[in-house]
């Protein structure tokens, strides 16, 4: 049977699930699906995606809601791809799971620790599923990288070094992807450490195991952000409320530990290192580049991660991790919840890692603002969250 499909947000993201997720899975039969509904509180952008399904997929009008509640109690759906800004994720999830309704939600995952924790306990209590839509997740370079290191190919890690202080994309003062709820501390949560950091700390994760401790500092940089308009006059202003620069000292339970550098907003260029990402282990080393990865060891030999990984990694993992050749992390990331979802299984990225990566950016922002290192554990289990309570008391969630 295939699974209907609702997806609740119909912006940007929502759009390159459609045309780099469900198309691609529809194209190459990996996954049984209809995109039977779709669902913004902003009727227009719910009809303009509806159109965009029909024609992407070649299937039937999905049927279009403005209110979330009637689509959960339309009876329309198995699974729901939470596609709203940040402050949305968890009654959205919510909502469906009690409903038995199988939820996967874009990063970050929730508003703030305590909201994930919400969504993760309504998993639970129902048995649906609770996936984490982290595309980066799935995509070659890290998925060959954790590889590398499964295979012990380069020993075990002991530094890792990620990210840079600025976004090109974003930068110098932009209204981040044109959504100015990015910049407002209730609807976002947080900024760059949050919305970039989710991606990133799935990677620190996935690559350094889990993460024990962290130490920050997190800073605004710009307090106004722009959007300007062909001739560079300014057409839209937000007021930011919230962090666009973070430096990050992370400690992972094996004992190695991590700097990692993020933001979107500063002067002149953007700052980073080639690749991005840079790990030390016991007996090797593995840098990002354009091409995957380049392994090197101390006796000079160097190898790209990716031409190591095709000649010498099990065919079956090989169409595990990238079935049909498929490398395109939407449709990966979607598959794997589907697939979770026809099983009645956990997905590889369910809600509580979700809720873990986030959890590591709240440490960050957490620790600067105390001035002292934290531990995951103090920021998971609700010990600390200075920065996070008017915001949960502004959802009732305290
Ligand atoms: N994986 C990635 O690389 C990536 C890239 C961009 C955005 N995202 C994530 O996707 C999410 C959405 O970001 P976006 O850029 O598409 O934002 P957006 O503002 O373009 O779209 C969000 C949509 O949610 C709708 N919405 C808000 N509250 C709602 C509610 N209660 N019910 C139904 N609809 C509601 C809004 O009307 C809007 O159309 C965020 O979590 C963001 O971090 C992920």
């Amino acid at each position: 049977m295939a699974v209907r499909v609702g997806i609740v947000g119909c912006g940007g993201i929502s759009r390159a699930h459609v045309q780099r997720g469900y198309r691609l899975l529809r194209e190459k039969g990996l996954a049984d699906f209809r995109l039977s509904a779709v669902c913004d509180v902003d009727g227009r952008r719910a009809e303009a995606v509806a159109d965009l399904a029909a024609s992407a997929l070649g299937e039937d009008r999905p049927r279009v809601f403005t209110d979330p509640a009637d689509l959960v109690a339309s009876g329309t759906v198995d699974a729901i791809d939470c596609c709203t800004a940040v402050f949305a994720h968890h009654p959205v999830a919510v909502a469906a799971l009690a409903a038995g309704i199988g939820v996967t939600v874009e990063k970050p995952f929730a508003v703030t620790v305590r909201a994930g924790r919400r969504m993760v306990d309504a998993a639970r209590r129902s048995g649906a599923v609770l996936a984490i839509s982290e595309n980066v997740h799935f995509e070659p370079r890290q998925r060959i990288a954790s590889w590398v290191l499964e295979q012990e190919r380069i020993g075990a890690p002991q530094v890792i070094v990620m990210g840079g202080t600025g976004t090109a994309a974003w930068f110098p003062d932009k209204i981040v992807a044109n959504t100015p709820w990015r910049h407002q501390r209730l609807l976002a949560g947080a900024g760059a450490v949050l919305d970039l950091g989710s991606h990133s700390f799935d990677t620190l994760r996935t690559l350094g195991g889990e993460v024990v401790q962290v130490s920050a500092l997190t800073r605004q940089l710009v307090p106004e952000r722009l959007r300007r308009g062909p001739g560079g006059e300014v057409v839209e202003r937000a007021v930011s409320e919230v962090d666009d620069v973070a430096l990050v000292l992370l400690t992972f339970a094996s004992g190695a530990i991590g700097m990692f550098g993020t933001g979107w907003g500063g002067h002149g260029r953007p700052t980073s290192f080639a690749g991005g990402l840079a790990l030390q282990c016991s007996a090797g080393s593995l840098q990002y580049t354009e091409e995957g990865g380049l392994l090197a060891w101390d006796d000079g030999r160097t190898e790209n991660a990716s031409a190591l990984f095709h000649r010498e990694a099990d065919p079956a993992l090989r169409e595990r991790f990238f079935p049909q050749g498929v490398t395109e992390g939407f449709a990966l990331e979607l598959r794997d919840f589907l697939e979770a979802v026809v099983r009645h299984s956990l997905p590889e990225n369910d809600g509580e890692q979700g809720l873990r990566n986030m959890a590591v950016a709240y440490a960050a922002i957490e620790s600067s603002l105390l001035g002292r290192g934290v531990t995951l554990q103090e920021i998971l289990d609700g010990r600390v969250s200075t920065y996070q309570d008017p915001i949960d008391r502004h959802w009732g969630l305290l």
